[in-house]
Parts: structure tokens; sequence; C-alpha cells
């Protein structure tokens, strides 16, 4: 049996879509999973009685996106039961991690949530941990015991804006990748490189109270008359870009468009982020829209190649 005869591909309820894409590409077909509900909202979810998981590998494709607990609950629950089921290896593929943005403390007494979930994947059985441009290095630590990998968006958004530009006549010597915080330096330089080392700048942002963003200055290249391509992790309630936005306008930049890897959108924020102005916005799939308002760019093809170079 090779490698990829003894792997099975399973998703549940945050990311069939996704999953099915990421099976297509890799020419595999994606194994049955229950979820359901007791009368209580329970969640019971498992593979379905006809796919052995013994001693197989197993990977489980789901973000842990709203309802974030519920959703967290039926992947931890999802991997007792392959556990249980004597699977070889476990391997959680989650787009979009849940609680990832609390990977510190500010005060004395602060939960790290996103280390408490890394610990609750690994008391479920889980051996790895594959994610998405998370939100910052903090995470790697986190995963003791187990192994992880972050996947970037970057070459599946420099893909879609290579061809995007050409509606709105940008070339792409018009524009400056922006960071609308120093955290998101590294995420802006991935997307720099994938476009061919284009010029960054980056703001200086910070919180004055949870989900407000106050964004000082500009720092790097000159963004006067030109195009900014501005990377964020998440886009929740559009604060951050929305005052990031204000601030590249008010120093004169041409046009804003903008790629995020999770689309959240709380708080209507996507109402906010087009009566500010912004050209174009991009998210992927990591987490399902139910609204068709933003460019959906799939992150099947970062997912599929992971996979093919290690199952
Ligand atoms: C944080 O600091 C992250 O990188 C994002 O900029 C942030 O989560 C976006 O949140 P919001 O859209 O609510 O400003």
């Amino acid at each position: 049996m090779t490698n990829k005869e003894k792997t099975v591909i399973f998703s549940l309820t945050s990311c069939e879509d996704l999953a099915n894409k990421v099976c297509e590409e890799l020419g595999m077909k994606k194994s049955c999973a229950i979820v359901r509900r007791f009368a209580d909202n329970e969640i019971f979810t498992r593979p379905c009685p006809d796919t052995d998981v013994k001693n197989k590998d197993v990977i489980v494709i789901h973000s842990t996106c709203q309802p974030v607990n519920d959703k967290l609950m039926e992947l931890l629950i999802f991997i007792d039961a392959c556990h249980r089921g004597e699977a070889r290896t476990i391997t959680a593929i989650i787009p979009y991690f849940g609680y990832v943005r609390q990977d510190r403390t500010i005060d004395f007494g602060d939960p790290i949530s996103a280390k408490l979930v890394a610990n609750c994947l690994k008391a479920a059985g889980c051996n790895r941990v594959i994610s998405v441009d998370y939100h910052s290095g903090a995470m790697e630590p986190f995963f003791e015991g187990m192994e992880c990998k972050e996947l970037y968006s970057s070459s599946v958004f420099a893909k879609y804006y290579r061809e995007r530009i050409k509606k709105f006549r940008i070339s792409l010597s018009d524009i400056v990748i922006v960071s609308p915080d120093k955290g998101g330096l590294e995420r802006a330089r991935h997307l720099s490189k994938a476009l061919g080392d284009l010029p960054i700048a980056v703001l200086n942002k910070y919180r004055p109270e949870p989900n407000k963003a106050v964004i000082t200055n500009i720092k790097g290249e000159p963004v006067a008359g030109k195009y900014c391509l501005m990377i964020d992790d998440i886009i929740d309630t559009g604060g951050t870009i929305i005052a990031a936005s204000k601030e590249l306008l008010k120093n004169e930049a041409k046009g804003i468009l903008i790629c995020a890897c999770h689309g959240i959108f709380s708080k209507n924020a996507l109402a906010k982020l087009y009566r500010c102005g912004i050209l174009d916005i991009a998210i992927s799939d990591s987490i399902p829209q139910e609204e068709d308002v933003v460019s959906i760019v799939s992150l099947a093809p970062v997912i599929a190649r992971y996979i093919d170079e290690h199952f």
C-alpha cells in the first residue's frame, strides 16, 4: 500500500467545499463523516461506519470559525473518534484556527486561549496541526508533542492579483504592498516576493481597546501616487483595514486593494469596508461566506500541495 492509499481525507461542517476542491486537486475521494446533534444540541461525529480508519493516516479539514465553540467541539470529537478507531496518525488541517488571536497575555492573569485549543487538540489524539496564515509567529511552540506547519495564502493571492489588476488597468510597477501592522510584515514580504519583489510599506497600529484600531504613521516605501495592495491575516470588524485605508489615502495613495486570508466580517464589516472606497477585496475560502460580495480565492492548491508532498 502506498502512503496515499493509507490516507483518508474527511471534512466536517465548515469546509466541505474547500475539502472537495482539495480532493479534486489530489485525485482522491473524500471519505464520509457523520455529524449530528442530540436533542440538547450536543454534537455527535465520527467517520461513517463503512470507512475504516484503523491504521490509516487520517486528515480532517475543518475551520473553527463561527460558531467557534461548536466548530471546535465538532473537530475535537471527530479526532477522538478517529483516535478510538485506531487511526495511525491524525492530521487536523484547520484553515482558520479559531482563538488564534488570543496568543499572548496583555495583563497578568489573562488566558492564552490559542494554547488551550492546542492542548485540547493534543488531548483528543491529534498528531499534526496544519493551518494557514496564523495571526502571529507565537503559535508554533504551543503545539507541544504534535507536528505543526503554517501554510501561506500569498501564492494564491499573488496569482489572483496578477490577473485582477488588469481590470483596473494597474501594472505591478504601480503597486506598493502594505501591511496594516508590524505583526503582518512577514506576510507582506511573502506577497511582495510572490509578485516579483514589490516595495513594502508598514503601518503603525495600536488598539486602545479590543476591536478598535488606530493607525499612527506609515513606514517603508512611499505610497503617494501608488496603488496599495494591503494584506492582512483576518478581517473581522474591518476596523484595521478601514483605519489603514484612510491613512493611506490621506498620504495620497491612488487606490486600495485588499487581500486577507480569513474573512470573519463581524458587525456589518463588509458594508463599512465598501463605503471607504476600497477598489477590491479578496479573501480565501478558509471560512465559508453566506454572501457572494467579495472575491473568494481558494486555498485548495496550497493545501493539496502540502498533502501531496507529505503523504
Ligand atoms: C490583528 O491584529 C490582525 O492581524 C487583524 O488585523 C485583525 O484581527 C483584524 O481585525 P479587525 O478587522 O476587527 O480590525
